[in-house]
């Protein structure tokens, strides 16, 4: 009973640790940029189920409850509700540069995922270029070979003598080189309509995509930095970026 307890309390002075299996990179590494374009990758595979021990949701898919989207200006005036989303591949990313300011706690990075699926319930109401839109159904949002750029600024946070570095601000980009979208049950099931609205979605992706896009960005960008936050904030920052 007793070394439970003085486990438990040793067990929160010190912190978590990451995995074993994750590869561990030395802040004073000459080449700590390289070894952390490959460990994230790397860690990112490894969370595919998820972390039980740090409470890490898996990653195959990632769950997210809803992100709501409005945008209303341009040629796309849009309210979107999302509920239940899935979100495939984000476990095959790869990291194209990496540059980590330990001391100024910024991390910035480039990334790319071959193929990120979009799953989610949707409704939806509003006008894309001339023409009205609605709908209600499953949504099906799909980037290509997407690179994101990755902007993290982060603060140190001290507890019980460790300091973990909270990431307080986690902004995206999103370039993907082709967007699918598709919407199930457009115009209360009208075939027709829907499959020409489908069609004329895809045939103009790029521009209905760069109208979205921003609000996509921040919807995401949350999720990044909460996936990114369940790490930081309870493993040390001197057991994540190795201190000799
Ligand atoms: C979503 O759309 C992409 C591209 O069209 C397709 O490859 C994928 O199978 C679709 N996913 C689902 C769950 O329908
Ligand atoms: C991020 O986490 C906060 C706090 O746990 C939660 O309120 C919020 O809904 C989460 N956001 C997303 C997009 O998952």
């Amino acid at each position: 009973m007793w070394r439970v307890v003085v486990l438990v309390v040793v067990g929160l002075a010190v912190g978590e640790e990451l995995p074993e299996d994750f590869v561990r990179c030395r802040q004073k590494d000459p080449n700590l940029n390289d070894c952390l374009k490959a460990a994230i990758p790397d860690a990112l595979r490894k969370m595919r189920k998820g972390i039980p021990a740090l409470a890490v949701p898996p990653l195959e898919p990632l769950l997210v409850a809803a992100i709501n989207i409005h945008s209303g200006a341009g040629p796309v005036v849009l309210s979107q509700n999302y509920r239940h989303i899935q979100l495939h591949g984000l476990a095959s990313t790869i990291l194209t540069t990496y540059k980590a300011d330990l001391p100024h706690y910024r991390l910035i990075t480039n990334s790319m995922t071959p193929k990120m699926e979009f799953i989610a319930d949707y409704v939806m109401k509003g006008r894309i270029l001339v023409l009205p839109i609605q709908g209600k159904g499953i949504a099906n949002v799909t980037m290509v070979n997407l690179v994101v750029k990755h902007d993290l600024i982060g603060e140190p946070v001290v507890r019980n003598g460790q300091t973990y570095m909270h990431i307080r601000e986690y902004k995206v980009k999103f370039l993907p080189k082709r967007v699918y979208l598709h919407f199930t049950n457009l115009f209360n099931g009208d075939k027709r309509l829907g499959d020409q609205m489908n069609l004329f979605l895809n045939e103009n992706s790029e521009l209905v995509f760069n109208e979205l896009k921003e609000s996509y960005e921040k919807s995401l960008s949350s999720v990044f930095k909460n996936v990114t936050n369940t790490i930081f904030d309870k493993v040390p920052m001197n057991k994540i970026f190795i201190e000799d």
